[in-house]
C-alpha cells in the first residue's frame, strides 16, 4: 500500500470502498424491480432495454441511457421514471448516483448467462407466452431457454423442452396437439423457431431466423405454416416440415410484433410498431392493403375464431375489432372496416386473444388487470384480478371455460372466463430453496 501517507487519503478511501456500488449488486435490482416491466425487449418504452447492462449502455431514442438515468429518475427530465410510479426511494436514487460517479462500470459475470435451461431457478423468469394444449391437458409456459409444460390444472410440470433460444416469446400448438412451436431469440443476438414433438418432448427442428429475437408467432389454421414477425421489419413465413423460410415479406416500417393467418390460411395480418395492421397474401407476399387507420404502435393481434375478423391493440390502449376485408371500395383514411372499439384500458395493449367460441376477447397489458369483452356488444363482462402490472401472455382454455395469464410477476393465473374469479395460481419454474422475488 503506497496511500496511506494521509489519514485524509485514507480515510476517503474508506468511504468510498464502503459506499462502492456495483452494477449487479445496487443497479440490477432496482431496474429489475422498478424498471424492467416496461423496459424489456418485448415492450422496450422508449426503445430501452434494460435488462442487460448492454441494453443500458446503448441506450433508446435518446442515446446512452447511463447519463441520462439520474435526470429521469429524479424528474429533471419528464416524464419522471418509473412513469406513472411513485418516485424512487432517495437511498436507490443515491446507490445510481454513486455508481454512475465512479465510472457506470459492468461487473455483470461472463457466465452470467448459462448456456442451458437451469435446473432451478434462482428466480421467477417473466412469462411472455402461454398455450394450452388443443386437448386441455396441458399448458405451455416460456422459462428462460425453455418451455415448461404443465397439468393444465396447475398440479405439476409434466415436461421440460430446453432448447437455445433465450427467451420464448410465443407458443403454439397445432390443432392435433402433436406438435409444439416456440419462437423467440437473444436480443440483437439471433431468433429461433423450435418445432417439438409433444409426445416424445424432442425438438424435431430448430430454425435460426434473422439476428434478433422474434415476435408474435402464429400458425396457419392447416399448422403447416408459421408466420413470425422481427425486428428487421419483416414478417417471415416458415414451413413446418421442412424447417425452410419461405418467404421475408418487408412491408412494414417498423418491428413487426404479431401476426395471424386469416381463417383459410392464406392471407396473414401483421401489426407493428409502424401503427400499421397490414394484411399480405401469404402465398405470394404481395401486400393487400393496411386493415386499420393510423393511431398508436401496435402490439397485439387476435383473430375471430372462424371470421376474417382481427381484434388489435397497443400504446394507444384502446382494442379495436376490424374487419379484415374491405366491403366498399377503399378510400384513404377509410375506417368502414371497423366493428366497434371497445374501453380504453389502464394501460398499454400488449396481449390479446379471442376465446375459441367466438364469446370473448381478453385484452392484457401494463394495466393491473385482464379485461374480457363481449365482441357483438362491445360490453365487458369481467375483469381478472390479482396480478402485478405487466401481463404479456393470455389465452383461453379450449373448451372457452377458463383463462391462463402470465407476465412479469412470473406466476401463471388461472381464472373462470364467465365470473373472472382466479380458480389457481402457480409458479410455473422449480426454485432454488431460498429464492424469492
Ligand atoms: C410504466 C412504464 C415505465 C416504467 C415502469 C419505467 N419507464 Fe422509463 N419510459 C417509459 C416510457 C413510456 C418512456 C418514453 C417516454 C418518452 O420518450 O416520452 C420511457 C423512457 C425512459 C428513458 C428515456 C429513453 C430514451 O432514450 O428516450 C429512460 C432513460 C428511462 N425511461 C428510464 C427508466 C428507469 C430507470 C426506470 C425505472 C426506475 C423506468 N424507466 C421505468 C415507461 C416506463
Amino acid at each position: 500500500m503506497i496511500v496511506c501517507q494521509y489519514p485524509g487519503m485514507l480515510t476517503s478511501f474508506l468511504i468510498f470502498a464502503a459506499f462502492a456500488q456495483t452494477y449487479t449488486a445496487d443497479v440490477l435490482p432496482v431496474l429489475r424491480k422498478q424498471c424492467q416491466g416496461c423496459h424489456q425487449p418485448s415492450v422496450k418504452q422508449g426503445n430501452l432495454d434494460l435488462t442487460t447492462f448492454a441494453g443500458l449502455a446503448k441506450g433508446g431514442n435518446r442515446g446512452p441511457a447511463i447519463p441520462l438515468l439520474i435526470d429521469y429518475v429524479t424528474g429533471k427530465r419528464q416524464p419522471r421514471m418509473p412513469l406513472g410510479a411513485e418516485p424512487l426511494p432517495e437511498e436507490q436514487i443515491a446507490a445510481l448516483r454513486r455508481w454512475i460517479e465512479a465510472g457506470g462500470k459492468d461487473d455483470s459475470p461472463a457466465e452470467a448467462v448459462p448456456s442451458s435451461a437451469p435446473q432451478l431457478y434462482r428466480q421467477l423468469p417473466l412469462i411472455n407466452a402461454l398455450a394450452y394444449s388443443p386437448d386441455g391437458s396441458l399448458i405451455a409456459v416460456s422459462g428462460y431457454r425453455e418451455v415448461l409444460l404443465h397439468k393444465a390444472d396447475g398440479s405439476g410440470i409434466a415436461g421440460r423442452l430446453a432448447g437455445q433460444a433465450d427467451r420464448i416469446q410465443s407458443i403454439l400448438f397445432t390443432s392435433d396437439g402433436k406438435t409444439l412451436i416456440a419462437a423467440g431469440g437473444a436480443p440483437a443476438r439471433s431468433g429461433e423457431v423450435q418445432v417439438w414433438d409433444v409426445a416424445s418432448r424432442k425438438l424435431l427442428r430448430a430454425v435460426e431466423v434473422s439476428n434478433d429475437t422474434v415476435f408474435g408467432a402464429s400458425l396457419s389454421p392447416d399448422g403447416a405454416k408459421v408466420a413470425v414477425g422481427c425486428a428487421d421489419n419483416s414478417l417471415r413465413v416458415i414451413d413446418v416440415a421442412t424447417g425452410k423460410e419461405e418467404r421475408k415479406i418487408p412491408h412494414h416500417e417498423n418491428w413487426v410484433m404479431a401476426t395471424v393467418f386469416g381463417v383459410n390460411g392464406k392471407r396473414l395480418v401483421s401489426v407493428s410498431r409502424d401503427r400499421a395492421a397490414k394484411l399480405t397474401d401469404s402465398t405470394n407476399g404481395q401486400f393487400i392493403e393496411n386493415v386499420n387507420l393510423l393511431r398508436g404502435e401496435l402490439s397485439a393481434v387476435a383473430r375471430h375464431p372462424i371470421r376474417d375478423f382481427v381484434v388489435v391493440g397497443g400504446e394507444e390502449r384502446v382494442p379495436y375489432y376490424y374487419m379484415m376485408d374491405r366491403p366498399r371500395v377503399m378510400k384513404i383514411a377509410d375506417d368502414t372496416t371497423l366493428i366497434r372499439k371497445l374501453e380504453m384500458q389502464n394501460g398499454v395493449i400488449l396481449a390479446l386473444a379471442f376465446s375459441p367460441d367466438g364469446k370473448r376477447i381478453a385484452v392484457a397489458g401494463a394495466a393491473d388487470e385482464v379485461r374480457l369483452y363481449d365482441p357483438e356488444t362491445g360490453d365487458r363482462t369481467a375483469a381478472l384480478r390479482g396480478h402485478k402490472a405487466g401481463i404479456y401472455a393470455v389465452t383461453f382454455s379450449p373448451d372457452s371455460r377458463q383463462i391462463a395469464t402470465g407476465g412479469f410477476d412470473g406466476s401463471v393465473r388461472i381464472y373462470d372466463a364467465v365470473s373472472g374469479a382466479l380458480k389457481t395460481e402457480f409458479l410455473p419454474v422449480p426454485l432454488e430453496r431460498r429464492a424469492s422475488r
